[in-house]
């Protein structure tokens, strides 16, 4: 991998973001860029140094994919907009739903929200704004990750050697991508940015189809999604690196009404890690567990077996997907 480092400790902060500000300025001259933001700390520091470097010549473009958390489109732009920042929200569940549509294959699942999202979202959004650039949240892990052959992170493709011109119709500047995650969070709190979002737990680029095992539908994220807010509500007092639920394919012989009801199962993860490369499961109490179960076999339809994982990365991934 040919680019460098910087760590944390050689992080200087204001001058990272005066450079990467020139930098973007320059390369970008008159003209127009765009970037998708998600609210995660990586787009969100993008988002404000684009807007530092370009003012109102960065569009900023919130992509309703359908596979988010409960209202999180909408916090998202209302957070933003507190900033001083216009984020534009556009609607393409159709496409992603249409192109995770019989996919069971976790890289193909990945591959086909690639594909949504740059060549057929933000490739007509790059048209139709006539932006020559894209400001993009690529960090050191993602293309780490990738390269190794890992897992394929969504944001990765000149790594991978897509030539976004080419492919596309636009370049790509990835201001981040000598950064890992605690350098960007140190990035985004001296730009201002709220602690909501420099010290926001990890979400995954492909969002929720991440924690869908087998393929996902419109039906299945909504169980996953209702789970999801009840797994952070019961688990947002721990100090846990990461916690979320997962819908697994089978279905499991349960009860209801003393008759026999084949039903969905969830895998709830709760995890201890510093860096997400390692973890292991948090020690939860036996009564926060009993809880959650109670909670999502009542409140989540359909449901009627929770499991905990108890597994260490490695051999497990922090994901399921
Ligand atoms: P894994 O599952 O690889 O996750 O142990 C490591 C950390 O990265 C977050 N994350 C992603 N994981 N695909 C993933 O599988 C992605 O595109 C992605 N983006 C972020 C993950 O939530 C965990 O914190």
């Amino acid at each position: 991998m040919e680019i460098k480092e910087i760590k944390l400790e050689e992080l200087d902060s204001e001058k990272f973001i005066e450079a990467k500000t020139k930098e973007i300025g320059s390369t970008v001259g008159d003209g127009l860029a765009i970037n998708a933001l998600s609210g995660g700390v990586d787009s969100s520091t993008v988002t404000m140094l684009g807007h530092k470097a370009l003012g109102d010549r960065l569009k900023t473009y919130f992509i309703e994919n359908g596979l988010m958390r409960e209202g999180e489109p909408q916090r998202v732009v209302s957070l933003f907009e507190k900033l001083g920042v216009r984020v534009e929200i556009v609607d393409a569940r159709k496409n992603f739903f249409e192109a995770l549509k019989d996919l069971t294959d976790p890289e193909e699942k990945r591959e086909a929200i690639t594909r949504a999202f740059y060549r057929d979202v933000f490739s007509r959004i790059v048209k139709e704004s006539g932006a020559k650039h894209l400001l993009h949240g690529t960090i050191y892990t993602d293309v780490e990750e990738t390269v190794a052959g890992i897992k394929r992170q969504h944001n990765i493709l000149a790594q991978l050697g897509i030539d976004t011109q080419k492919e596309y119709g636009y370049g790509v500047l990835e201001p981040l991508v000598e950064l890992r995650k605690p350098a960007v969070r140190r990035v985004a709190k001296a730009l201002g940015l709220p602690e909501e979002i420099y010290n926001r737990m990890p979400f995954p680029g492909p969002a929720l189809v991440a924690r869908v095992i087998g393929e996902v539908t419109p039906e299945r994220i909504e169980t996953v999604r209702k789970t999801t807010k009840i797994v952070e509500e019961e688990l947002s007092n721990t100090v846990a690196f990461q916690y979320f639920a997962i819908l697994h394919p089978d279905k499991v012989t349960g009860m209801r009404d003393g008759k026999r009801d084949y039903g969905l199962q969830i895998e709830v993860r709760c995890w201890d890690s510093k860096d997400a490369v390692t973890g292991s499961p948090t020690e939860l109490p036996y009564e926060t567990l009993s809880r959650l179960a109670e909670r999502i076999t009542s409140e989540v339809p359909g449901v009627v077996s929770v499991t905990y994982n108890i597994t260490k990365k490695p051999p497990s991934t922090i994901e399921a997907v």
